[in-house]
């Protein structure tokens, strides 16, 4: 009945209630790392449970053989790296005989799950809200607010002294060094902070607690700091206990039985980046009430309000089609996190958003996804966006609590802000995103070569001399590695800022960015061919010393048939050139002129022979970002059938609702976002004001933009029929394409429909998508 407090989800017949369509485990098995824990939209706190499995980087595994070690209040989502924050773990102590007997270590006290009688693990997980039930019948409740999370724990009647824990020590990595602790007798409050390493970097950040507790009773029976396996029962500071680094400290605090029956006991836990009392002022003001419940139905409506503003029309559709579309659209709002209010670096009044990881990862497809349904949230991002720049110089790339981490190629801020502004450049003022400031923001990262571009920014002043990054520079400020597809990159994000520079009439900026957009060319190698195999596929992105000479990476060179089999995973002493992806992939990957692409691979035939020689052999890579876009590559050859092929292949290949349903990361969210547009039948291409379409796997999908109050919904006559796009109107009218959407069809409440039909060849209906070279974009 929640629906009907959205007074625009009733306007649409077929409502479908997105929470319905959820599964959080997704990806919680096999490297998905995804997060299925409490957390209101972009929350800060995200509350969950930390296991010792070797993949907690979100702390969950959803295997039953993995220990429960904590429920802690910070977590990323889909991260690679070092395991990411899981700081300030909650435990509850079952049943020790006194207090000093109690075993307090990570080690000593992990407890398994309550295992189902069909062998699954005992946990449950919706928006907002997770539970389990522990092997020792404790069974443990979560949610939050932005920055407080609430627990609620339930003993058994046979705890005779139920006694929560509070770890200080172990986060993720079990970094943490100069801690304070202390509790207060009267109320069992407990505050704590420690400093703590980020995840993928070589930076710090602090961190603060504020824990409270209530039940039955006035104040705690026992408390007291506890060191390795050593309670000290009635102290109060963990620095008059001997506190020494490298060992394991909190602070254990035991309550009343309840004198019959279960004993409840919430635990209410404010974290800040700033201050202890901070923790605490954030703790008592978002959930003053101490009410579960309403704190749950809260964080509920935001996931619902969100969500809500997709819809489809699930008639003649599987369950788990509409469950993979909810889940993955559900992972995209995870993170970047809202840390507004809790900037560890500077003061100032604009909105501040964390948990970049990285935007390498999510310029493709999640801000894309952002602008279709959820503007308001991402002017509030480009405006923390823009303030970092002002603060640091160079915008944000891979950011954790503040630190700066490692840059993985390009500086993709560039994309994201531009993705903002192509899209909503009439509403910048009312959102409160200042053009001027944009702009230099995005003139930053392309002009200023900072000292350190490991961390952010890029190596500008190499890039502007050469036009590519050389393989032997000798210039100090970063890493000499990736320097083949960081040139590919540099390019996509300098016709980004052309982009903006066009809509800005800065008609200099616009032509001087065009071209160093086109500066991919400078790396392209046309001489190259793919050692040991029949087919003439010849031609591909190779690193180029400072002289203007070649060096040489074997195309193959990070895929599944590298005869090396090397990684391309971030390491300064690489000298191969690429990232994360191999040559091959890297050759197909310009966004922004796909037309020049064809030409350099010896015209369309060639162009659709490449395509298809690299689905069959192995050579697309589901796991990786730059491969995200080349199922979706036929449209540039007037073959939109053979993508709609291919999207099927990969979505059935590799993206299920299994606990192992991805085939690798979700990168904060960066697979959900691409899981999501093949399941609408789009691909973007950011920066610009095109979608490239396909047919979607829903009779109907609409997108409510809650800012121009606006729904757009694309209907596929002959729905089940066939899965190739024939015609295509919008509001009635035949379309100038088949194979892409203008954004204004977004704008204005337009009704898309398409005709299907079984045959795969297809053409673009006289109009391909858009390229650099053929015209450029409107
Ligand atoms: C879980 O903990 C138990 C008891 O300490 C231990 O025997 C078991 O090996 C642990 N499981 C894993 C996967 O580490
Ligand atoms: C809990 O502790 C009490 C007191 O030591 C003991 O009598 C009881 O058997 C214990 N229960 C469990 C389930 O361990
Ligand atoms: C845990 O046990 C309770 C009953 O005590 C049950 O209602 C609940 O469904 C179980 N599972 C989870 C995940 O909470
Ligand atoms: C901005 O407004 C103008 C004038 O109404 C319109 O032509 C244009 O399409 C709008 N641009 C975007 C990106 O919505
Ligand atoms: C260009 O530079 C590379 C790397 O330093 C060197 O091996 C090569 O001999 C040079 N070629 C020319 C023509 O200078
Ligand atoms: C040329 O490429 C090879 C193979 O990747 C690499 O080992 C070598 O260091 C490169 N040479 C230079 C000067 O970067
Ligand atoms: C689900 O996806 C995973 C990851 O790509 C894959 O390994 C698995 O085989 C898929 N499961 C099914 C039933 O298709
Ligand atoms: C739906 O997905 C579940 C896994 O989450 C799988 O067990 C089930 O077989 C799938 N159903 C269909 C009809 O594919
Ligand atoms: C939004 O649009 C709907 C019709 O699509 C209209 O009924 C409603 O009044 C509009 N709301 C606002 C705030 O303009």
């Amino acid at each position: 009945m929640k629906l009907l407090l959205y007074s625009w989800l009733v306007s649409v017949v077929t409502a479908t209630d997105p929470l319905q369509y959820l599964n959080l485990f997704i990806g919680t098995v096999n490297g998905g790392h995804t997060f299925p824990g409490a957390t209101v939209p972009h929350g800060m706190v995200k509350v969950g449970m930390d296991t010792d499995s070797p993949g907690n980087h979100a702390g969950y595994d959803g295997e039953g053989i993995y220990n429960v070690t904590g429920f802690s209040q910070l977590h990323q989502s889909g991260t690679g790296g070092q395991v990411p924050l899981s700081n300030f773990k909650l435990f509850p102590i079952h049943n020790c005989s006194a207090f000093e007997q109690c075993l307090t270590t990570i080690d000593s006290r992990k407890t398994l799950r309550h295992i189902r009688p069909d062998g699954s693990v005992d946990d449950y997980a919706s928006p907002g809200y997770f539970s389990t039930n522990l092997s020792n019948s404790i069974r443990v409740e979560l949610t939050s607010t932005r920055r407080t999370a609430l627990h609620r724990y339930t003993f058994p009647e046979e705890s005779t002294t139920p006694r929560i824990l509070l770890d200080v020590t172990n986060d993720g990595q079990v970094s943490t060094n100069d801690i304070t602790m202390l509790i207060d007798p009267e109320t069992g409050r407990m505050t704590a902070s420690g400093s703590f390493a980020d995840s993928f970097g070589i930076a710090r950040y602090n961190a603060y607690a504020c824990v409270d507790f209530k039940g039955e009773f006035s104040g705690p029976v026992e408390y007291g700091p506890y060191k390795i396996n050593y309670p000290d029962l009635w102290g109060t500071d963990i620095q008059q206990h001997y506190y020494t680094w490298g060992y394991e400290h909190g602070g254990l605090v035991g309550f009343p039985n309840s004198g019959s029956g279960p004993t409840t006991i919430l635990a209410r836990i404010g974290i800040s980046l700033l201050t202890v009392e901070q923790a605490c002022e954030n703790a008592e003001q978002e959930i003053a009430d101490w009410d579960f419940e309403r704190v749950l139905q809260d964080s509920e409506e935001q996931w619902l309000n969100i969500l809500g503003r997709i819809q489809v029309d699930t008639e003649g559709v599987d369950d788990n089609t509409t469950t993979l579309l909810y889940s993955s659209l559900y992972r995209t709002h995870i993170a970047p996190a809202d840390l507004t209010g809790e900037n560890p670096g500077w003061s100032s009044s604009e909105p501040y958003y964390d948990s970049f990881y990285c935007n390498w990862d999510t310029y493709r497809t999640l801000f894309p996804l952002m602008s279709l349904h959820d503007p308001e949230r991402f002017s509030l991002i480009v405006r923390g966006m823009i303030d970092i720049q002002k603060n640091e110089g160079w915008l944000p790339e891979c950011r954790e609590m503040g630190t700066k981490q490692f840059v993985q190629g390009g500086s993709h801020g560039d994309p994201i802000l531009a993705e903002f502004f192509i899209k909503y450049q009439n509403h910048t003022s009312s959102l409160g995103v200042s053009d001027q400031d944009l702009y230099n923001a995005l003139l930053a990262d392309a002009e200023n070569t900072p000292p350190n571009w490991n961390i952010q920014g890029r190596q500008a002043d190499v890039w502007k001399e050469f036009g590519y990054v050389p393989s032997n520079t000798m210039y100090r400020g970063g890493a000499n590695t990736k320097q083949v597809s960081r040139s590919i990159e540099y390019a996509f994000d300098d016709f980004s800022i052309s982009q903006v520079a066009k809509d800005l009439d800065k008609t200099e900026d616009a032509i001087k960015y065009t071209s160093r957009a086109g500066n991919f060319m400078n790396s392209w190698n046309g001489n190259i061919n793919v050692p040991d195999i029949e087919e003439d596929i010849s031609g591909f992105f190779q690193p180029r010393f400072a002289n203007g000479t070649w060096n040489y990476t074997d195309p193959r060179h990070c895929s599944i048939h590298d005869p090396t089999g090397s990684t391309c995973f971030l390491n300064a002493i690489r000298r191969d050139g690429f990232y994360e992806s191999s040559p091959i992939v890297y050759s197909q990957y310009v966004p922004h002129d796909t037309a020049t692409l064809i030409e350099l691979q010896g015209g369309v035939d060639k162009f659709i022979g490449r395509l298809d020689w690299i689905f069959d052999n192995g050579y697309f890579d589901s796991t990786d970002e730059p491969s995200q876009q080349i199922p979706f590559m036929y449209h540039y050859a007037d073959k939109p059938g053979y993508s709609a092929r291919r999207v099927r292949e990969t979505i059935h290949k590799y993206f299920n609702t299994s606990l192992n349903g991805l085939p690798g990361n979700d990168d904060s969210g960066a697979m959900g976002s691409y899981v999501f547009f093949y399941l609408a039948g789009m691909y973007p291409l950011p920066a610009t004001k095109q979608y490239l379409l396909s047919s979607p796997y829903f009779p109907t999908i609409s997108f409510f933009n809650p800012l121009l109050n606006s729904t757009t919904k694309i209907v596929s006559k002959g729905f089940g029929s066939g899965m190739y796009v024939k015609s295509v109107t919008v509001n009635q009218i035949p379309y100038k394409s088949t194979c892409f959407l203008d954004w204004d069809v977004f704008t204005t409440s337009s009704t898309v429909v398409l005709e299907l039909t079984d045959d795969v060849e297809v053409n673009c209906g006289g109009s391909l998508p858009p390229s650099l070279s053929s015209g450029g974009y409107d």
